[in-house]
């Protein structure tokens, strides 16, 4: 570890440290096999989910929790290549990210198919699924992106297309169910998974300074927090009532944050409290939407926190590389997606991210057992007790 990291290291541990010393580290667990069954999942991780009904996972959100419906789409990254899926049987799925993503290791505990891309479904295979879907993108935001950022980022699915497009099955849903009411219960017993903001706060945000429109935090993270509560309550209305929303991740700290060296590290800081003030936002607006919507429910898991947490004990987890790029990325300077057919780090594991953008499956799963059972990171219930309810 050279200086210049150490100096980073300490920095966060002197900023964060004590404000996480609460968050009770977690057994250290390795990824399980891909293989896997739901016996086998539930029992490693020492749960018991067979009593518990859950129909259907829909995935909303940007490139971390994106399955593949970027390939459809005309973007010009779309991790279709090895070494990603490196760790998924080999097989890259536009998956951004070495092996399964959150969703999918929430599928497998609870006995679900991975959700499928919905824009790699034939109209047929849309009137048959039941158990979930992913309407998720790489670059979405709450937003719609800038146009400015589509010749670069490419024809993306903002968030308001992903809620289109569910509008868009909910006919064919229906056609599957008996009656209205069957349906009705159904979908109220169904997961909504939302992760978005990142994209808004990040680059969404560097282009609005670039093009010298200099957004002023308070404002900007007031606007993102008015446009997230009008889309949930849109999926409200086309019967969603379940919903986990994460807030947004210390976005800094993302190796091409770190590698971009704009101002050191005020650059790093401005963007983890550009997302520190948006994740203030949002207990207020799920508390609201829960309070005018009847029966629903709105859990918000703390990325943030997870994050830090990381962090600020990296050992505890297994991990020896929090701030570099597990895969050798285009321009090799860590500010690209990972090289074609490249042989990424041997110690994937241990990473915190596997590009220079996107979380490792370690985090994914870590991030699945701070989700299931971990107060501290859930409020107000966890995700076990959200699809109990
Ligand atoms: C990264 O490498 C690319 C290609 O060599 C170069 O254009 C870019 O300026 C470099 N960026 C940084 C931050 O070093
Ligand atoms: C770096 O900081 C200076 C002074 O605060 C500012 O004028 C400049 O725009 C910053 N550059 C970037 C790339 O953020």
């Amino acid at each position: 570890m050279n200086s210049a990291s150490l100096s980073f290291l300490a920095l966060f541990l002197l900023s964060f440290g004590s404000i996480y010393a609460d968050s009770k580290p977690l057994p250290r667990l390795p990824v399980p096999p891909f293989y896997t069954t739901q016996a086998d999942i539930d029992r490693y991780l020492r749960l018991d989910t067979w009593s518990i009904n859950l129909p259907a996972l829909y995935v909303f959100g940007d490139s971390f929790v994106n399955a593949g419906n970027s390939l459809y789409l005309h973007i010009p990254s779309k991790a279709n290549y090895t070494p990603y899926g490196i760790d998924f049987r080999g097989v890259p799925t536009g998956r951004p990210t070495n092996g399964r993503l959150v969703v999918d290791f929430i599928a497998q505990v609870f006995g679900l198919p991975f959700p499928p891309p919905i824009l790699g479904l034939s109209e047929s295979q849309k009137k048959t699924i039941t158990t979930g879907l992913s309407f998720a993108c790489s670059s979405a935001g709450i937003l719609h992106m800038p146009p400015a950022l589509v010749p670069i980022l490419g024809n993306i699915l903002s968030l308001d297309d992903q809620i289109q497009l569910f509008k868009d099955t909910i006919p064919m849903l229906k056609g599957q169910f008996d009656s209205t009411e069957c349906f009705d219960s159904y979908m109220s017993k169904s997961l909504f998974f939302i992760h978005i903001g990142g994209n808004d706060l990040g680059v969404y945000w560097e282009l609005a300074n670039l093009q010298k429109k200099f957004p002023k935090v308070k404002k900007y993270t007031s606007l993102l927090s008015e446009q997230l509560y009008s889309r949930l309550k849109a999926m409200y209305q086309l019967g969603a009532r379940k919903f986990l929303v994460n807030n947004v991740f210390p976005l800094g700290y993302q190796p091409v944050n770190l590698h971009l060296k704009m101002n050191g590290t005020s650059f790093i800081e401005d963007m983890n409290q550009r997302a520190a003030s948006f994740n203030a936002r949002l207990p207020k607006v799920l508390r609201k939407l829960e309070k005018s919507l009847k029966g629903s429910t709105f859990v918000l898991f703390d990325m943030y926190k997870l994050f830090e947490d990381v962090l600020a004990q990296p050992a505890t987890y297994g991990f020896t590389n929090v701030k570099d790029s597990c895969c050798i990325d285009i321009s090799g300077n860590q500010t690209r997606p990972c090289r074609p057919n490249s042989v990424p780090c041997a110690d994937r594991a241990s990473h915190v991210f596997f590009d220079p953008f996107h979380p490792s499956e370690s985090i994914h799963f870590l991030w699945l057992r701070r989700l299931l059972k971990d107060n501290s990171f859930c409020s107000p219930i966890n995700l076990l007790q959200l699809i109990k309810s």
